[in-house]
């Protein structure tokens, strides 16, 4: 290895292990959480999917799905169904302050998934979901 690729290499190390580059990736604490409990409540669960999160967004039930109030583009802002409120961007890369404060996003992940499924979300959905949301650019 010459010194200039020994260079590079260190860099991309430390850039890998610089905890703040961890800390900006958004939704990452929110992935371990669920995929944590996603183990537990699934045996055999390996990863979640970005693909899965995003047609759980639009499946209808019933009349309902997550898209009646968030409408089907993630980076738009949306109205709430009935009281007709303005719902802001879901999706990081339209709006910094999503999946920034895990207790809020329990919150409205309890109220809404009752709303349009009629139960909780498992910690799969959650997941998929939210691995979806992060990946939209
Ligand atoms: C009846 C209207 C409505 C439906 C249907 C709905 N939501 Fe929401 N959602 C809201 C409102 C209102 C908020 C809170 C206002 C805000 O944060 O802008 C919210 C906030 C959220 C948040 C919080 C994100 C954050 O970091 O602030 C998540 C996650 C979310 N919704 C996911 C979903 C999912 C998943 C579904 C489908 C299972 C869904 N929503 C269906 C109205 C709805």
């Amino acid at each position: 290895m010459n010194r200039i690729s020994l260079l590079l290499a260190a860099t991309a190390v430390l850039t890998i292990a610089s905890p703040s580059a961890l800390a900006a990736q958004p939704g990452s604490a929110l992935l371990d959480t669920y995929h944590a409990a996603a183990m537990k409540e699934e045996p055999g669960f390996r990863d979640f999917s970005a693909r899965r999160g995003e047609q759980f967004f639009h499946a209808k039930h019933g009349d309902t799905s997550c898209a009646s109030c968030h409408t089907d583009n993630p980076k738009a802002g949306g109205k709430h169904a009935k009281t007709g409120k303005a719902i802001e961007p879901l999706a990081p890369v339209a709006n910094a302050k999503r999946l920034s404060d895990a207790a809020k996003v329990e919150k409205w992940f309890k109220r809404n998934c009752n709303d349009v499924l009629q139960r909780a979300c498992t910690a799969r959905e959650k997941g998929d979901f939210v691995a979806w949301l992060v990946s939209v650019k």
